[in-house]
């Protein structure tokens, strides 16, 4: 025998056990997103790597050290997507999407970022995006925040998830304190660490982000990007708040709330949980208004969210709020040649009476013992068992597995009438 190759590090199998719980959550998902006027939009997981270069911005974690990039055989530079806003935003450019157009687009599937696998964070990894074009208020902010809210009231996580906002006000006002943080973080080099070091040169906002303990104290007391926002993005956070207060969502104001792409501004926004340890963050957005013009399209506002949809299902596993596993509900148990020809017959009117119903008809043949066996494996509640006796007699036994209750003979002929009152 030859050596098993395994998966890719950090890359993850979904298998059965799994995925009832990853279909039953992507399901309440796309439903809450209908519901709030959301169309879904298929991207490519391969784009050119300039694309990212240019939106998520050089000098982050993504592009310096992140990507999954390859030349192709014709020598271009593409490279596995690490994220979907840029891919989101190309795809509307390419198709016109925002001319005089308001969007509200949604999206789901895999990205690829080479970092370090730990619990909650792989180099294979799942969201579930929104992203809004069109509108510059902040009352769609609101809107795109409550409907975050709202996935996760449906999914049981309310009470174990909290959200963080913060400004990074507009491009100008940015540069501005972007300077007067330099100022300061100079002052102190000496406590920085050697990644901190390099970021005062290349992105000194994301020092802020550093979750270095040694650092903090450095960090709470340093100049708030709050105190330096412009007049319009201050005025802008402040209605969201109004607004999130009157639709009675809570919030904490976290002024070191930087975010890891470049392209955002004014609104960024977090929820955070502390049952998943180092990697806490289960959805994650903001405002990026500057983007689409940055990547060659008309200037238009946009906001959007993508939530990480494995440490949505570590939550709701760890907190025991997953879904019964998918289960057969019927069995059909067949007894000799004759009887496995007629049952295929029968599990079709089973199917057509009750399509939402799950029909297993076993296969592989086997003593009625064996079958029983699988039957009752299987989870199935209800086996239909067909031998030589119920074929003369037109008939079919019914068995209830998880009931003691005496099983009975009905007419093949009233399947469909029987199963229906069995499952009303
Ligand atoms: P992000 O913060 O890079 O934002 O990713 C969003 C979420 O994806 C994170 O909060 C986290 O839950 C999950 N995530 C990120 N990296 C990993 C990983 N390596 N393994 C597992 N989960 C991970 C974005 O990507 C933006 N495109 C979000 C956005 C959409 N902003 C505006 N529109």
């Amino acid at each position: 025998m030859s050596n098993p190759i395994n998966a890719v590090r950090g890359m993850n199998d979904l298998l059965p056990v799994d995925t009832a719980l990853w279909q039953s959550v992507e399901k309440i998902m796309r439903e809450i997103l209908r519901t709030f006027g959301y169309q879904e939009i298929r991207l490519p997981i391969l784009e050119k790597t300039e694309l990212f270069k240019r939106s998520i911005g050089e000098a982050t974690d993504i592009v310096e050290k992140e990507m999954y990039t390859f030349l192709d055989r014709n020598n271009e530079s593409l490279t596995l997507r690490p994220e979907g806003t840029a891919s989101c935003v190309r795809a509307g450019i390419e198709h016109g999407l925002f001319y005089n157009q308001i969007q509200r687009l949604w999206y789901m599937g895999p990205n690829f970022r080479y970092e370090r696998p730990q619990k909650g964070r792989y180099r294979q990894f799942y969201h579930c995006g929104a992203e809004v074009f069109g509108l510059e208020g902040p009352d769609v902010d609101a809107e795109l925040i409550l409907l975050s809210a709202r996935i996760l009231e449906k999914l049981n996580l309310t009470s174990h998830v909290r959200l963080q906002i913060n400004s990074l006000g507009d491009s100008q006002s940015r540069a501005a304190y972007r300077k007067v943080l330099v100022d300061y973080l100079t002052k102190h080099q000496d406590q920085l660490d050697e990644d901190s070091q390099r970021r005062l040169v290349t992105n000194p906002l994301r020092i802020l982000d550093s979750k270095n303990p040694a650092m903090q104290n450095l960090i709470v007391k340093a100049p708030k990007l709050m105190d330096h926002l412009d007049t319009e993005s201050a005025m802008h956070f402040e209605k969201l708040q109004t607004y999130l207060t009157s639709a009675g969502l809570q919030f904490e104001l976290n002024p070191c709330l930087v975010r890891g792409l470049d392209y955002y501004s004014k609104t960024v926004f977090e929820w955070v949980t502390t049952e998943l340890g180092a990697q806490g963050t289960v959805c994650a957005g903001g405002r990026y208004d500057g983007l689409v013009e940055q990547l060659g399209g008309k200037a238009t506002p946009a906001l959007g969210f993508a939530f990480g949809l494995e440490r949505v299902m570590l939550m709701v596993q760890q907190l025991g709020l997953a879904p019964a596993p998918n289960e057969p509900t019927l069995y059909f148990i067949t007894d000799g040649e004759a009887a496995l020809t007629q049952a295929f017959k029968l599990v079709n009117i089973a199917r057509d009476a009750l399509p939402h119903l799950r029909v297993l008809l076993h296969c592989g043949g086997g003593s009625l013992k064996n079958q029983f066996k699988k039957a009752d494996k299987s989870g199935a509640e209800v086996a239909l068992i067909l031998g030589e006796q119920e074929l003369n007699a037109k008939a079919i036994t019914l068995k209830m597995l998880r009931e003691n209750i005496p099983q009975r003979l009905i007419s093949q002929n009233e399947l469909a009438e029987e199963l229906q009152k069995l499952f009303k």
